[in-house]
């Protein structure tokens, strides 16, 4: 072993060392073979710690080395430049010094990598495949797990939802004629299924091939409706991660498992929310109840394998007729129970619970994005598919539906556009793939907005009133909407008693059907709305913002995700809502 000395380190603190080997961080398991105390020694410059980057090293360090002078360390010549942030792995893992102008490495990273990536028929993961071809498109192949009843099928949906689509138009130019052929020998679409517990329900001929290959696999398949029914959200959200990580580990190449989560896996925490994995049995109510001293000792543990069991029961137990019903209810009761929202959240927070118990030396990321919305620049701006989680409140604001609504006057929408996540995405993966010390930990970043530039819900009906105002919504008769400013109400009773009372005395020509219909709906997305206008948590992002720190210049123009940068009266009134009217409600 080689010996270099390193002044400039500073130790991981708190150390004692009174026995040898020491292990004082479980992550880089440094090691010191010595009995001296390092703060002493730090003092009066007299003793003398030697720190070894793993167990193998220290046991080899018998004796203090004669020659070492001051707090000095014997490390590799690996670890050294590990540590200086010099060095990285190419493709084959050798070890390679690093020019410290390309930051992470992005391109360099992904270049030659295969990727096995699920829910890309879906918003977000499209937009990650089309971004990691469009800037490295020397990315080795990337197998798309979708659901389809054999690959000639798959392949099918990989033509009209992905490869056809607006959003790859960029590709389409850069490539031209030969668009297609570049799509093929990069896309191989696998049918699938996350719910499938053997190997994913993909075809025993393809199983081998694809894990011999692969050296990344990113997660993003879901269901994302809150009200979701448990069985499904459980066998989805909660399973799916967990099955697909089975698959990961017969994949002997594998060198990151990324797990697209959700920022509100957080439930019901308040105040600044870390980014911190989850432990199996977490139960936030019990958690949120000892914070606010109201702990009555009497929380029921959250044993996942007993809720599969209690849905899979109930779902027996219900007749055809009403069981999409029971389920549904059953599975708002049971996260409300734990702390959580709704059905989404919950499922999806124990599917974090399940993978960061499984993952064994698997190395693992999970990103949390808040609310994903419409592409702020690339590949153009306002690029979106379907109604996001926002949306639908806008719109019925733009078309004169709503008139008023539930807010916390200081509450917050925590939005993200879609682009920003999937830049993250490809930045805490290289960064995970290029650090040889914390490969088999678990790094969980929030991608959110909340914390460090929010957007305030009233600034949010404001900025669409405005938008709403200079580009009326037209109506099927191609007449321009008016609307007005929302009314805002401090609690979801209070917005009720109005609304109805606006449908008891409004006149006019709205039939009397259509005014109760009008109603009902308010009613209905004031209630699913409550637990985002209502919101107390804010997702604290440091190691979001850490990453963005490791970036070149050159990368944080390529793959920018700093959210502090978004104006977001320009955002939403000329990215978002331009993108979404031409987009999903075809210029309307
Ligand atoms: N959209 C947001 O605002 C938001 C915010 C935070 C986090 N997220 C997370 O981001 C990820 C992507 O969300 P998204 O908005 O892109 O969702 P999305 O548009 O609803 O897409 C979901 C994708 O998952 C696939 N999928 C569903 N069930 C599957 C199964 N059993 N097996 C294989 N694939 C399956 C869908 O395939 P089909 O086309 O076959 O249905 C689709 O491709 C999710 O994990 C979500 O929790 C989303």
């Amino acid at each position: 072993m080689e010996a270099l000395f390193l002044e400039s380190i500073s130790l991981p603190s708190p150390i004692k060392l009174n026995a040898q080997p020491y292990h004082c961080t479980r992550s880089a398991n440094w090691c010191f073979s010595s009995h001296y105390n390092v703060s002493t020694a730090s003092k009066n410059n007299k003793l003398k710690p030697v720190c070894c980057l793993n167990s193998e090293n220290a046991r080899s360090v018998k004796a203090l080395p004669s020659h070492v002078e001051g707090l000095s360390y014997v490390l590799t010549k690996e670890d050294m430049m590990t540590l200086n942030n010099v060095a990285e792995r190419d493709t084959t893992g050798k070890l390679m010094e690093k020019d410290s102008s390309d930051g992470i490495g992005i391109v360099k990273c992904l270049s030659g990598k295969v990727l096995f990536i699920t829910g890309a028929t879906g918003f977000l993961a499209k937009v990650l495949v089309e971004k990691i071809l469009r800037t490295i498109p020397d990315v080795g192949k990337i197998y798309l797990l979708i659901q389809a009843k054999d690959n000639e099928a798959a392949l099918d949906r990989l033509k009209n939802e992905i490869i056809n689509k607006e959003l790859f138009k960029c590709l389409q130019q850069t490539h031209g004629r030969f668009y297609q052929a570049f799509m093929s020998t990069k896309l191989i679409p696998v049918a699938g299924n996350v719910c499938e517990s053997s190997d994913l329900g993909i075809h025993p001929s393809l199983v081998n091939e694809i894990a011999s290959e692969v050296d990344i696999i990113i997660n993003s398949a879901a269901t994302t409706t809150f009200d979701e029914r448990y069985d499904v959200a459980l066998d989805i959200n909660t399973k799916g991660p967990s099955r697909l990580l089975s698959f990961a580990k017969k994949c002997n190449k594998l060198r990151l498992f990324m797990h697209v989560s959700t920022a509100y896996v957080n439930g019901k925490r308040e105040g600044r929310i870390l980014e911190k994995p989850f432990s199996i049995g977490d139960n936030l109510a019990k958690e949120i109840a000892r914070k606010s001293k109201t702990h009555s000792g009497s929380y029921q543990m959250l044993d996942i394998e007993a809720e599969l069991k209690m849905a899979l029961n109930a779902r027996e137990s219900f007749g055809d007729d009403e069981a999409t019903q029971k389920m549904k209810e059953m599975g708002l009761e049971r996260a409300r129970n734990f702390g959580w929202d709704d059905t989404y959240e919950f499922t999806k927070a124990m599917g974090e619970m399940l993978l960061n118990k499984t993952r064994g030396d698997t190395p693992v990321v999970i990103v949390r994005p808040s609310i994903i919305e419409g592409t702020y620049k690339e590949p153009y701006p306002g690029w979106i598919e379907g109604f996001r989680m926002l949306d639908p409140l806008v719109l019925w604001h733009g078309r004169g539906r709503l008139t008023g609504f539930p807010v916390d006057s200081n509450g917050v929408f925590d939005v993200v556009p879609a682009d920003m996540v999937v830049n993250a995405m490809v930045a805490a993966a290289s960064s995970k793939l290029s650090s040889m010390r914390l490969r088999s930990g678990i790094d969980v970043y929030h991608v959110a907005s909340s914390a460090v530039n929010p957007l305030g819900t009233e600034d949010l009906f404001g900025f669409s009133l405005e938008h709403f105002k200079t580009f009326p919504y037209k109506n099927s008769k191609g007449m321009p909407t008016n609307i007005e400013k929302l009314k805002l109400f401090n609690s979801v009773e209070d917005f009720n008693s109005h609304i109805e009372g606006v449908g008891e005395t409004s006149t006019g020509s709205t039939s009397q059907r259509f005014k109760k219909k009008l109603i009902e709906q308010s009613k209905h997305l004031a209630k699913i709305y409550q637990p985002y206008t209502f919101y107390k948590g804010r997702f604290d992002n440091t190691n979001t913002q850490k990453l963005i720190d490791k970036m070149s210049e050159e990368e944080r123009k390529s793959f920018g995700f700093d959210v502090r940068s978004i104006d977001w009266k320009d955002y939403i009134c000329y990215t978002h809502l331009p993108g979404l009217r031409r987009n999903v409600l075809m210029g309307r």
